[in-house]
């Protein structure tokens, strides 16, 4: 009540002081918190019961053929000839796969599925194929061992987040964010932000689901509070793998395996991290406003190209020379890119015949090139930020899509002034 007044006095007072503006703005204003209200008084038009599986035994279970069937596959010339034939052994593997594809799955509709028994890899293998794997950082360890785990069990389910009476409801862009158990206030500055579900103008509709492995054995259990977020919010998966840096790929994979079970017709999927800022109307306007050619075969972010692996042991983002060698595609900044739904049977089926890398930006830019899709860059996307004195200021960030990266104080401030019907840019 009391903001109703507020508001009510700040519209009189603004009107006194400038009615020839005013009457000319009139209308944007309206028009603007219709729009809002929409947002807001319709968070969700399915109504949802307690949905939310937790599946507490977990059971090993081997690759299952999937329901849907995957589409023929052509692996592009471009792609092929983009990575050298030599002795790093992430070529080695990628080219073993290729070859394998030509003489026989090529001919099937039928997947590798079989070929990925998760027998984590000993250290003596691993040593008589990459030398000087001794030198390698720990954790790299764990991921070689467990680069041909790809089925890890889905302990917290959503599957009724894309269900919907109607096929006018279907979903028009799914928010999936890669976060991390610990991370509950980012995620709850998300939903209340840019990642709020519902129904948007033109009649669109958005979900968010936020993508969790478990957390490391260093973190307090965490186990409780996540299931019971879940319960609350119905829009975390978790599932049973470490979460880690280098099980993004891994994280990647299943999330496609996911949406091919759950949810096959969404139109467009925001994948990105869960510190960054997304201008949701920006972005559902320029997914508007593509050619039905462009919608279909869409892969776009900030677009990093003729990149290198990086060969210093300190950074993050090292890669071994003996584990990879070889330029990088193009790839979309992994803090936030769009691409076409339609594309998910493509990319799941691709795959399997792209080994897992540790860095999953560098492998969905594989993924993409390797089923002959561009990557366009959009100068909206700031994966890197802006300039530091711009970095509050809404009316800048009104034409930007993304802006990386955000603390949940930051994203719940910039919302806020950004939606102010005191806001004039
Ligand atoms: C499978 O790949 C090989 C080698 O590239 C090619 O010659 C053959 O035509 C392909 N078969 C099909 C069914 O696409
Ligand atoms: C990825 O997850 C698996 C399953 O929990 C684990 O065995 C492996 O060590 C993890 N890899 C990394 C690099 O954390």
């Amino acid at each position: 009540m009391k903001k109703k007044y507020m508001k009510l006095l700040i519209v009189a007072i603004a009107s006194s002081f400038c009615l020839v503006i005013f009457f000319s703005k009139l209308k944007d204003v309206e028009h603007e918190q219709k729009d809002l209200a929409k947002i807001t008084s319709v968070p969700d038009t399915t109504p949802r019961n307690p949905t939310t599986v937790v599946v507490s035994s977990i059971k090993k279970k081997t690759y299952s053929v999937a329901p849907y069937e995957l589409p023929p596959l052509t692996i592009s010339e471009t792609f092929r000839k983009g990575i050298p034939k030599n002795g790093a052994f992430w070529n080695r593997k990628l080219h073993s796969l290729l070859r394998q594809f030509d003489s026989t799955d090529n001919q099937t509709q039928k997947g590798p599925l079989d070929k990925f028994n998760c027998q984590p890899e000993s250290f003596e293998l691993l040593q008589t194929n990459i030398q000087d794997v001794h030198s390698y950082p720990p954790l790299y360890g764990d991921f070689l061992r467990g680069m041909q785990c790809r089925d890890p069990p889905l302990l917290i389910d959503q599957p009724d987040k894309c269900a919907s009476e109607n096929r006018e409801d279907q979903i028009f862009l799914l928010f999936a964010i890669k976060s991390i158990p610990r991370n509950f206030e980012r995620r709850q500055a998300v939903r209340e932000t840019w990642g709020r579900e519902g129904l948007y103008e033109n009649g669109l509709q958005v979900r968010t689901v936020f993508l969790l492995g478990r957390s490391s054995a260093d973190d307090p259990k965490l186990d409780k509070l996540v299931s019971f977020e879940a319960q609350q919010f119905q829009d975390l998966l978790v599932w049973d793998f470490h979460d880690s840096f280098y099980n993004l790929t891994l994280k990647e994979h299943v999330f496609f395996k996911w949406m091919l079970d759950n949810c096959p017709h969404v139109s467009f999927i925001f994948k990105g991290d869960d510190d960054v800022f997304a201008n949701t109307q920006a972005i559902l306007n320029h997914l508007k406003s593509l050619e039905p050619e462009q919608a279909t075969a869409l892969y776009t972010g900030q677009i990093i190209s003729a990149a290198n692996p990086l060969r210093d042991p300190k950074i993050k983002y090292y890669v071994p020379q003996s584990f990879y060698e070889g330029p990088y595609p193009p790839y979309a900044g992994g803090g936030g890119f769009l691409f076409s739904g339609n594309l998910l049977p493509s990319l799941y089926h691709v795959s399997f015949y792209i080994p897992f890398f540790p860095i999953d930006d560098v492998y969905n830019g594989m993924c993409f090139k390797a089923l002959g899709i561009t990557a366009t860059k959009h100068e909206g996307f700031k994966t890197f930020d802006i300039r530091e004195q711009d970095r509050e200021n809404p009316c800048v960030h009104k034409d930007l899509l993304l802006v990386h990266q955000r603390d949940p104080g930051q994203t719940m401030r910039l919302w806020r002034n950004m939606h102010s019907t005191m806001l004039t840019c």
